[in-house]
Parts: structure tokens; sequence; C-alpha cells
């Protein structure tokens, strides 16, 4: 079997963060989601890896090389236009060369990974294989209608959707779905569907079967999203002091901390992660927050919050959280007069201030 993952995509949701950044190389826990997909499909026992990428791809092809340091082969594919899901199942047919695969969404997670049900499919000799989960907002998804344990249609971000079920963004396709993807037409917002193509292969009399998991499953499309993969991904960590932590601060509860980072009179209450030559100072660093490589937390309060490379908190008054930070981005307190909020911020930021 090979793998294809999908790492186009314009991010517009998780905006201006996906302005400068490919928004499955956003990171959660301090590692780039895009990585927990390649992870996810090496341990399942598939070496050989298409990544479809579109306007971000040499950010993609720079963050992952060629595979080895993961112990698998990448193959880039480019699409020149982000036309759909199946668009890039189409253009991928070349690389595929007949064998199955599964198509696993960049932005995807899913926490106990995918190696039984990759099992299962090939197992099932089946044409295809659909991953379905409840869900509150299956208006946002692609869904799922089920009669009798069998899928009948499947409808994209439906106004009315037929049940809770939602598509989880992990497919699995025999060459079955080139025909499929072949076949079907933009639909109303000009994109080739993979719900559309699935849904010509059950009109078809293909075989579709379909697995409810019960595990946990994010499309971390949206900030809440992130902070919540970010909360859970944390949660499973242990603790792993590898950097400087002096006499006067704290650590409680599970906290890993890189090399080069330096704690100073500063409290960290986890689940938490601090990166590489990270400095936290007279600061308060509280639980679910991730801060990556280099960021400097002086004399700051911050939770719930994922912070990204070179980044800094200076002095502010009051604490930060169910924040993203960007790369590079510098929050302090500003005490000249007239006494006022000075911001520079990039198209489509976010800011509430108390
Ligand atoms: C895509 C699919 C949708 C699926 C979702 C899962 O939507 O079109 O059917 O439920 O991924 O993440 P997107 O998130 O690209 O809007």
């Amino acid at each position: 079997m090979k793998a294809l993952i999908l790492s186009g995509g314009k991010g517009t949701r998780l905006r201006p963060i996906t302005h400068t950044s490919a928004k499955q190389l956003v990171p959660v826990a301090n590692k780039p989601i895009l990585f927990y997909a390649i992870e996810s499909i090496r341990d399942a026992g598939i070496r050989d890896i298409g990544i479809v990428v579109g306007d971000t791809h040499e950010e993609i092809r720079q963050a992952v090389g060629d595979g080895n340091r993961f112990g698998v082969r990448i193959t880039y594919i480019q699409q020149e236009a982000p036309m759909g899901l199946a668009h890039a199942v189409m253009i991928s047919e070349e690389f595929m060369d007949g064998e199955p695969f599964v198509m696993f969404l960049g932005d995807n997670l899913i926490k106990d990974g995918i190696r039984p049900l990759v099992k299962e499919y090939e197992r099932s000799g089946a044409n295809s294989q659909i991953l379905l989960a409840h869900v509150p907002n299956a208006r946002e998804f692609g869904v799922a209608e089920v009669e009798g344990g069998r899928v009948i249609r499947l409808v994209e971000k439906p106004d009315n959707p037929p049940s809770d079920l939602a598509l989880v963004g992990v497919y699995m396709f025999d060459r079955n779905v080139f025909e499929a993807v072949n076949s079907i037409k933009p639909s109303a917002r000009g994109e080739l569907e993979i719900t559309d193509a699935i849904q010509y292969l059950i009109d078809k009399g293909y075989s579709v079967e379909s697995h409810t998991i019960t595990g946990w499953w994010k499309d971390t499309g949206k900030l809440e999203d992130m902070l919540e993969a970010n909360r859970l991904i944390l949660d499973g960590r242990e603790t792993q002091i590898a950097g400087e932590v002096d006499a006067t601060s704290t650590i409680e509860g599970r906290v890993a901390t890189a090399k080069g980072s330096k704690i100073t009179n500063s409290c960290v209450r986890g689940p938490a992660i601090i990166g590489e030559g990270c400095v936290v100072e007279d600061s308060f660093i509280g639980p679910y927050t991730s801060i990556n490589d280099r960021s400097i937390i002086r004399g700051s309060e911050v939770e719930h919050s994922i912070i990204l490379e070179d980044s800094q908190v200076v002095g502010i008054g009051s604490r930060l959280a169910d924040s993203l930070v960007g790369r590079n981005v510098h929050i302090s307190r500003n005490c000249k007069t007239p006494r006022a909020y000075r911001m520079m911020l990039g198209d489509n930021s976010e800011v509430s201030v108390i």
C-alpha cells in the first residue's frame, strides 16, 4: 500500500498565521501537524508517501525533505491550483501505479493512529473504506447517510445534515477511485469533491466500507481546534526536563523542556512544553501551553496557548490565554503616554483586549 497526504490549500480559517506559513506546518505541542500524519502512516507500515503540495510547496519540502528522518520515502506532487481533494487524487495516479492507498488530509489528527484501520481495509478487500465520526457540528464536514449499516449517501457541508456522522479526513481507496475522480464534475464551489467521488463509487456498485471511529479525531482548520489538539497531545506527554531550571522556579505536573531552554524565577504548570533555546523569566506558564524554540517569556503569564518560534511576550500586565501567536511576534507592555494599545497586525489578525 502507498499513502497520499494532501498538503495544499490556503488555510483561510487560520489567517494571519497562514499568510506566511502552510497550515499543515503550524505546530501542535511544538511539532507540525503534518509530521503526525507522516508518523501515523509510517506506523501503519507504509513507506511510500506522496505529498500533494500547492503554493506553500517550498516550505513543506524544506520541513519534510525526502522523508529519510521519518523512515519513509516522500515524493512531492505539485497541484497547480487548489481544485479540490478529488483533483489531488487525480494528479496522483502515476505515483500510485495501481496500488491501493490511504489518503490523509494533512491538517487532520487521529490520536490512536491508523494502523488497525489500514489492516482492516487490507483484510476487507473492499474498493474503499471511509472513516466516520459523530460530531456536534456536522454542517462543517462531509456527512454520511447510513441505512442498515451501509453508507447510501454522502453530502459535502450540507445545510441540513442527514446525520451527525462526519467524514474523517482519512480515506482508503484502490485503483477504481481514478475512474471516479475522472468522471465527476466540479461542485458549486468549483472543486472536485472527494465526497462526490466516493458517492460515484457507491452508485456504481463498488464496495465502500465505513468504520465509525470512537477515538479522538480533529480537523485542525480553526484556532479552537488547534488549541484542542494541543491540549490532547500535551495530555499524553510525560515530564522531560532537558533544559535548565533554577532553584527559585517550580515545575508542576507534566512539563517537557528542550535543551538550551532556561527557566528562571518562574512557575511552569503542566501539561506544557517549552522548546529549544527558550527563556522563561519571572513568569507563569499555565496548563496547555506550547512555547516553541527560541521564544522569550519575561515578566508575563501565558496559559492555554500556542506560541511559535522566535516570539517574545515581555512584561504584559495580564494573562495571555486561548491564543495562537505566530513566529517572530513581539508582545510587550506599553508605558508611554498617551496610554494606548499600539499594534502592528497582519491582515486578518484577531485581537481581544481587556
Ligand atoms: C474536507 C472534506 C470533508 C471532510 C473534512 C475532514 O473538508 O471535504 O468532507 O469531512 O475535510 O477534515 P475541508 O476541511 O477541507 O473543508
